[in-house]
């Protein structure tokens, strides 16, 4: 083959594709197991509602058609849910493609994006595939430092994501904090608060993005289907903004971006609210049950908002996350973020959870 890399845009080839979490059928493949656990990507392991599979089955008579491209049924569903105008939303194929959506309409050639260090790498990706500058902000004790960011802010400067709360850390920026970064932002600045675990919060300083909108602010919230509602597979998020926003993003947009039966499952997702809070009780449940259990076995962790806990084990996570593998569990080791003996866990259900603290129990103590 001749070399094609002369083809390609200015600047990606620099640039890593993105490395999820391992997935479950190549571990199954390449370690021979049947029985695999996985808590590398922040999915709900107990699933979606039945009401979304019942939603899912009754579409499948009609995937020869192309879906609705403004998912119309979905929009006014999560815009009365919201107690927001239809034409503050758009949907996409997860908030992933919102990310793009964002980069796409707003990153001009040369643009500085501001954004914590280290945080959903998804940003920085984009960032650098529209040709602007990924401008990272270290956190401060696992959080992120708003006025550092806010310090880093120039002329250059177009867009600011804030994950709240944070991946990998699971940590929120509080009420107080936000509010004085936004007073700060000028009319040239966008900021993207991806609240992708927003329903995972219990902490009550915690500010809600939707309640944030302002005609005089140029603030977009980033919401998915993917954690609580348990559909990661069928990549349906939203972005939430003032309508002339949401307008400009919608020039970028994908023709079909969501498909039927992803608008199908989302809608009966969002009207099963007896099943978020089942969900939200088992996430309660394995959080205190995996605090607990890190306690006894001498593991850091950082107190989480989300349905992930950043853990320190103080030696090479790598060693850790290869001895789990062999042991058909999949946790996120923090080689990724530079923190090498630190690694990112899901909380599951309990049998998960009391598997992962079985496997790493017999790890620690072989050493
Ligand atoms: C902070 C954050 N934003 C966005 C996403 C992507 O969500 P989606 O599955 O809707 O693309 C994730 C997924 O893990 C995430 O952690």
């Amino acid at each position: 083959m001749k070399d094609v890399t002369k083809l390609a845009r200015k600047g990606i080839l620099t640039l890593k594709p993105y490395v999820p979490g391992k997935p479950i059928e190549e571990v199954q493949r390449e370690l021979g197991l049947k029985d695999v656990t996985k808590l590398a990507s922040n999915e709900n392991s107990n699933g979606p509602s039945p009401e979304a599979i019942r939603a899912i089955e009754a579409e499948l008579d009609t995937i020869f058609r192309y879906p609705d491209p403004s998912c119309t049924l979905l929009r006014n569903a999560v815009a009365k849910k919201l107690g927001v105008g239809q034409e503050m939303i758009t949907l996409a194929n997860g908030c992933d493609n919102i990310i793009y959506m964002i980069g796409a309409a707003f990153i001009n050639q040369g643009d500085e994006v501001i954004m914590a260090e280290p945080t959903f790498p998804v940003y920085e990706s984009v960032t650098r595939i529209m040709g602007g500058r990924a401008v990272p902000v270290k956190l401060k004790h696992h959080t992120h430092d708003l006025d550092g960011m806010a310090e880093r802010i120039g002329p250059k400067t177009k867009l600011v994501f804030l994950c709240n709360p944070n991946n990998p850390t699971g940590t929120i920026v509080p009420k107080a904090a936000l509010n004085r970064f936004l007073a700060g932002l000028t009319d040239d600045v966008i900021l993207a608060l991806d609240e992708a675990y927003f329903d995972y919060v219990s902490e009550k300083d915690y500010p809600d993005g939707i309640s944030l909108l302002r005609d005089d602010l140029n603030l977009i919230a980033l919401r998915t289907f993917s954690k609580i509602y348990g559909l990661a597979g069928l990549r349906i998020g939203y972005a939430v903004a003032h309508g002339d926003l949401i307008g400009l993003m919608e020039r970028v947009r994908e023709p079909f971006p969501v498909n039927r039966v992803a608008q199908a499952a989302a809608l009966a997702a969002l009207a099963d609210e007896k099943h978020v809070e089942r969900v939200l009780r088992q996430h309660e449940e394995g959080r205190a049950f995996l605090y607990r259990q890190f306690q006894r076995l001498k593991v850091d962790y950082v107190p989480t908002q989300a349905n992930f806990i950043f853990v320190n084990f103080k030696r090479d996570s790598q060693e850790i996350y290869h001895a789990l593998l062999k042991e058909g569990v999949i946790i996120r080791p923090g080689t990724i973020w530079d923190y090498p003996t630190s690694a990112r866990i899901t909380i599951g259900t309990m049998d998960e959870n009391r598997r992962l603290i079985e496997k790493l129990e017999g790890f620690l103590r072989r050493r």
